[in-house]
């Protein structure tokens, strides 16, 4: 690995947007089917051959940091499934510009890893739960491991990482019941809940608007059961919003359907096998393999990095927000044509 070149400094887009956080996906597939991301029994995988080793991860990492990220999530598919993934957190927990390194995760396998993890250098987890009920859980995943989730959170508790979330979509007529018992979950295990608008993202091709609820009616149910709930300021580009109840616990509820936050969006989105995405729904994707290769060279990278930021205008959540025919933004054979349109390629 080349010596580290000084940071240079942070670049914005052309709507202003510093670059300040990347999301990873070091693997695409994933062990569960939830019916808002992978409905289908069989997808075609991104060939073997394609994905990143952790030496062109840790290259991507560091010229990103270049240009201001110092936030890195690690995503998939399930990135838990991919091998050996403690040597990763520990390469990229020790570089000094990571300042925040964390993991999205449907906690299947959490409970047999977490502590190799954390001590590898990962700071926070996020955690998939829609529900409290295995049966529902198996309904909404095809999969009965909802057993194995509980003991994922309760693991990643014990072994002490910081600031434990849970992701917990919200479809109307399925899950939309369980709002205050996921919450009350959420506090007994010391993690927060934040509540997600179910998105129409690739992947989701069952979609529809009326199965979305709204941080709106997330917020009048929440608070026709515990009294006043009061909104927290500072979320900068995080794209939760933070919530207070009365007695202090916080949840927050990610609103990416009715009330979009592209204007503050620092995020973009590697591929496992090395395509940079500027949005959660951009159509195409940034080729930055060839650069991540031994032996490339590292200056083009950089600049390949640079040009893409500053060329940015992606603002997609907003602009589907305004279109009333709004439906499902792929459906399968389209999926199917280029996999790399999936939600679970790009990391959620
Ligand atoms: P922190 O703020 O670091 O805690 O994490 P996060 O909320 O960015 O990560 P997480 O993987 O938990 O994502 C939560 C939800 O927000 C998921 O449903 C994501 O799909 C959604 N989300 C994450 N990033 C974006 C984004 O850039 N745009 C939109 N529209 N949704 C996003
Ligand atoms: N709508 C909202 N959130 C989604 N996720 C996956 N698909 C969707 C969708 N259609 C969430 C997962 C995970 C995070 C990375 O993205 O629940 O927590
Ligand atoms: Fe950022 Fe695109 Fe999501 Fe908007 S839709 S917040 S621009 S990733």
């Amino acid at each position: 690995m080349p010596s580290e070149i000084p940071a240079q400094s942070v670049i914005h887009d052309l709507l202003g947007r510093p670059l300040g956080s990347l999301r990873v996906s070091v693997i695409d597939r994933c062990d569960l089917r939830c019916r808002y991301c992978m409905p289908e029994e069989d997808y075609d995988w991104l060939p073997k051959e394609g994905i990143l080793s952790f030496d062109e991860i840790e290259r991507a990492v560091r010229a990103f940091c270049q240009f201001g990220v110092r936030s890195v999530r690690l995503t998939g598919g399930e990135p838990l499934l991919r091998g050996d993934l403690p040597e990763l957190v520990a390469r990229l927990a020790g570089l000094p510009l990571v300042e925040d390194l964390a993991m999205t995760t449907n906690a299947t396998q959490l409970a047999r890893q977490a502590e190799e993890l954390r001590r590898a250098g990962l700071q926070r987890v996020t955690i998939s739960l829609d529900s409290l009920k295995a049966e529902r859980f198996e309904a909404l995943t095809g999969r009965d491991t909802h057993a194995k989730v509980l003991a994922g959170i309760r693991q990643a508790a014990t072994v002490g990482f910081d600031a434990i979330k849970l992701n917990s979509v919200v479809m109307r007529g399925f899950n939309d019941d369980e709002l205050v018992d996921l919450l009350e979950f959420a506090r007994e295990v010391g993690a927060e809940v934040r509540f997600i608008e179910y998105m129409d993202v690739g992947g989701a091709t069952h979609w529809s608007q009326g199965e979305v609820v709204s941080q709106h009616e997330i917020l009048t149910r929440l608070a026709a059961h515990y009294g006043p709930i009061e909104r927290e300021t500072g979320q900068g580009a995080a794209p939760a919003a933070r919530f207070r109840l009365e007695d202090g616990t916080r949840f927050g509820i990610v609103s990416s359907v009715t009330e979009p936050f592209c204007g503050a969006c620092d995020r973009s989105r590697l591929t496992a096998d090395g395509l940079w995405y500027l949005c959660l729904y951009a159509q195409q994707g940034i080729d930055l393999k060839p650069l991540l290769r031994e032996g490339a060279d590292r200056q083009a990278l950089l600049e390949r990095i640079r040009v893409g930021w500053t060329g940015r205008t992606d603002r997609s959540a907003e602009e589907r927000a305004g279109d009333p025919e709004r439906g499902a933004l792929f459906q399968v054979e389209e999926l199917q044509a280029d996999p790399h349109r999936e939600m679970h390629t790009r990391g959620g």
